[in-house]
């Protein structure tokens, strides 16, 4: 379906849980989270028919997210019954791949096309540090498990922090020697939960072609602006929120785990899905695609997101 500004919307991001097995600092708050009532999320059946309503509007890409969203018992079953509904050529995922050991197989067997990681650092100290109580070890095994299940195309997504990792920026694009993956530098989006993090944290991603000027520019992907390492086995992608928003060819719909759709990922929740049929589910999601706006206000350390929720609440 394309909506109000021309911008046809053919991907849905759909979280499935709030919990994570992690705490980023960024992303969550101190205390962890406070569990919803159960009866207040999605079931898997909602989830699905959310999916089939999606499909029937013209989504053809699938991204599940969290929260973990591996952390969720019945995510094989999310999977594959999303990756089977008509029109969905390609489900993907976004973990923080703790996980990944135990489920890239069955991922994979249950339809998941490809999977996007999440590591900020190579230092175990201050992985331990931003996710407050994660083991680096954990997540650099996931990774292995992700290209020994047949994965292709990993992601492994870099939230740029001034202060924190920019001083590792030469070795987090160096995986890019080691592994077949692209490494995605993000910049930090001033939501809810990064308030914690000064004004110097918010670094443009143009700050990783000044550490290395040998990258060589190869077009863009989707958001992300594609660089490569001399001899690197995968590219270096620079995603910018913040410094450049790319709102214009923004062809997403977010759908959160407790129902609410949200057209815009800065803008406050749009309406809620939850115990509708799949009819009335369409007919809500086609408002809300109308009601995407043209683009969200400038972001800073000052003017922050207007989303009105965490990242862990809304799909990162
Ligand atoms: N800014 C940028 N990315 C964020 N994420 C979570 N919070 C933020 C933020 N404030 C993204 C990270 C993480 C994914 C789950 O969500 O990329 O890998
Ligand atoms: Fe969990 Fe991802 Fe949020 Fe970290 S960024 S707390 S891994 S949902």
């Amino acid at each position: 379906m394309v909506d109000s500004y021309g911008r046809s919307i053919t991907y849905l991001r759909l979280s499935v849980t709030e919990l994570c097995n992690l705490r980023c600092k960024y992303c969550m708050p101190e205390d962890g989270v406070c569990k919803k009532s159960h009866a207040d999320m999605l079931s898997e059946e909602e989830m699905i028919d959310a999916v089939r309503a999606a499909a029937s509007l013209g989504v053809k890409k699938l991204r599940i997210t969290g929260g973990e969203p591996l952390v969720k018992r019945n995510i094989l079953s999310i999977c594959r019954r999303a990756a089977a509904v008509e029109g969905i050529e390609e489900v993907c995922l976004t973990t923080n791949g703790i996980l990944l050991p135990e489920l890239a197989k069955p991922l994979r067997e249950a339809g998941v096309k490809r999977v996007n990681l999440s590591l900020d650092t190579l230092n175990p100290e201050k992985y331990h540090d931003i996710t407050r109580c994660g083991a680096l070890d954990d997540a650099l095994r996931g990774l292995e498990a992700a290209l020994s299940a047949g994965f292709k195309r990993v992601k492994l997504n870099t939230v740029l922090i001034g202060g924190f990792n920019d001083d590792e920026i030469t070795e987090l694009a160096g995986l890019t020697l080691r592994y077949p993956v692209d490494v995605r530098f993000i910049e930090l989006m001033p939501m809810t939960d990064s308030e914690r993090f000064g004004q110097d944290a918010y670094l443009p991603c143009d700050a990783v072609l000044e550490k290395l000027p040998e990258l060589q520019a190869q077009g863009k992907d989707g958001v992300s602006r594609l660089y490569r390492l001399p001899h690197a086995q995968g590219n270096v992608g620079l995603i910018s929120p913040v410094s450049a928003h790319f709102c214009k060819t923004c062809d997403r719909l977010r759908l959160t785990a407790d129902g609410k759709l949200k057209p815009c990922l800065h803008a406050p929740d749009a309406c809620s899905i939850k115990g509708l049929t799949q009819e009335e589910m369409a007919a809500r999601m086609q408002e809300a695609i109308l009601a995407k706006p043209a683009r969200h206000a400038d972001l800073s350390a000052e003017h922050r997101s207007q989303a009105g929720r965490g990242m862990y609440q809304i799909g990162g």
